[in-house]
């Protein structure tokens, strides 16, 4: 049984935190998922760390579809949340709706994620009303970059400040199950954490949310273009593979590997029936 949008909530009324990480592949799903993780989000951050585009703006909703797909079949007790991309639900509510239950039916979540406050709370409702949990996004808005001026805090101004305090509050009315809040000065994170009944989850939020997400490749070390300043890198696995693979070279090129262990052995009579067979004369 996965963990449910319910236990989420019943989470925050109990005031116990909870950790939530991205995940794109059947491999690391499992063991994230093995780990005890109980949200995992197959976020459109895929775009910039598994991609390699530089925003994740390039970000489809069949590229959401197809990772979202292994990332649930490399689970069994994680709520996986697919990330509605850039331009997948701006359009239209009904391409929105579309575009949910695509993440839904095709991809296998049992959530989706969207962008936006106010403005997208009609949106979020519809998507709620055809029975899709919906988790918010506001404050540092990755798919908005280019109106933003970059990857800026938001809500250090009082006017921003008190426009995330009602966007929070729009997606709540409008039927979000949980928000996340990326890039917000903590002390105003700690206000709508408050003010809300839905878990917050943060991201560069400070410590007052009710949960807390991180882009799994920061937290290993897989990522390596840039460090923002809210991730924590917890391993290097970087370095790790790179050990690894020039050991494994040198080994190659040395000689070393493949070694008797790793190769596999041929009957003796084939063999040499195979020597005789393949002798120069003996297809005269
Ligand atoms: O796409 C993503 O990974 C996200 C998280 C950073 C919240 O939206």
């Amino acid at each position: 049984m996965r963990v449910t949008v319910q236990r989420l909530q019943e989470m925050k009324r109990q005031g116990t935190r909870f950790a939530m990480l991205t995940a794109y592949d059947y491999a690391i799903a499992k063991l994230l998922d093995g780990a005890g993780i109980p949200v995992l989000l197959v976020g459109d951050s895929l775009g910039t760390v598994m991609l390699g585009y530089p925003t994740t703006l390039n970000v489809t909703v069949e590229d959401i579809i197809r990772h979202t797909q292994a990332v649930v079949r490399g689970s069994t007790q994680a709520l996986i949340v697919g990330d509605l991309p850039f331009l997948s639900y701006q359009a239209s509510i009904e391409e929105a709706i579309r575009n949910a239950g695509r993440l839904i039916q095709e991809g296998g979540a049992q959530a989706v994620k969207l962008e936006g406050g106010l403005s997208v709370a009609p949106t979020v409702r519809r998507i709620v009303d055809c029975g899709i949990p919906v988790m918010g996004h506001i404050g540092l808005t990755p798919q908005s970059v280019h109106q933003m001026g970059g990857y800026r805090v938001q809500g250090r101004t009082r006017e921003v400040a008190l426009r995330l305090l009602d966007d929070a509050s729009a997606l709540e009315e409008a039927g979000a199950f949980s928000i996340v809040l990326e890039g917000v000065p903590a002390p105003l994170a700690e206000r709508i954490t408050a003010q809300l009944a839905i878990p917050t989850i943060g991201i560069g939020a400070g410590p007052h949310c009710d949960g807390q997400v991180q882009v799994i490749h920061d937290l290993l070390g897989l990522f390596t273009d840039f460090v923002p300043r809210h991730a924590r890198r917890y391993a290097d696995l970087g370095a790790v593979i790179q050990t690894a693979v020039g050991q494994y070279a040198a080994d190659v090129i040395g000689g070393a590997f493949p070694s008797e262990k790793e190769s596999f052995s041929m009957d003796e009579q084939v063999l040499s029936e195979l020597v005789e067979a393949i002798k120069p004369d003996s297809h005269d």
